[in-house]
């Protein structure tokens, strides 16, 4: 997917989970998972590939203290201005998910989101953020990321399991769940996301 064309022309249809509820309802149940026994604030949270800063501002509200990372000009500005008037506390950084360290995003992230960067890049670019996830993360890091699976079609690669287990050599896959995200139906039909959650826990 070309992001900068795609925010240039309003086309950024990852925006409508923030109102798609069973997709709330999941992401909502795998935050509360992490938050599970623990006292706020819960530590650093790092969005990769946060665009507008829908789920940043959303862990923020709920006691993390979040980086929302991202390439796009344009996505930073949206993010600032839903960062603003949500009137939460997020720190939004320009920079690329495959050169975290060079991006200045800081370390011992104990929660990082990746919601749509990971799954579609090629594969020096996932074993790149690998690396760079696994540098700026705590020991103990969970990492929440989503995928389509792999498959020949227009907009978005898809990565498999193995590809994520490849990138991420030091964390473990401990829960795959479908992710319950659906898009309009001629692209639904096209696309076939078919989205999953990873869990990975640092090893
Ligand atoms: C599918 S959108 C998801 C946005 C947001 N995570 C959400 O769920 O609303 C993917 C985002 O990743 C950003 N992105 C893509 N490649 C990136 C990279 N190499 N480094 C940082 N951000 C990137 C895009 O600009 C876009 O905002």
């Amino acid at each position: 997917m070309h992001y900068q064309l795609a925010y240039s022309i309003g086309f950024h249809p990852w925006e409508d989970a923030a109102t798609d509820q069973p997709f709330v309802d999941k992401i909502s149940e795998l935050f509360d998972r992490e938050e599970a026994g623990r006292e706020r604030p819960f530590g650093p949270a790092l969005d990769l590939g946060t665009g507008s800063g829908i789920w940043a501002v959303e862990l923020a509200k709920r006691g993390w203290q979040v980086t929302g990372v991202d390439i796009v000009d344009k996505a930073l500005r949206r993010a600032r201005d839903r960062v603003a008037e949500a009137g939460v506390d997020v720190r939004l950084v320009h920079g690329d998910v495959t050169d975290l360290r060079a991006a200045d995003v800081g370390s011992g992230y104990r929660l990082i989101v990746d919601s749509g960067t990971f799954h579609d890049f090629d594969t020096e670019r996932q074993r790149a953020m690998g690396r760079e996830v696994t540098a700026v993360a705590a020991a103990d890091a969970t990492l929440l990321l989503i995928a389509w699976p792999r498959r020949r079609r227009p907009l978005i690669r898809g990565a498999d399991r193995e590809e994520i287990e490849l990138a991420f050599p030091d964390w473990t896959i401990t829960g795959v769940e479908q992710s319950h995200f659906t898009l309009p139906k001629l692209m639904e039909a096209v696309l076939r996301p078919d989205e999953q959650w990873y869990r990975l826990r640092r090893r």
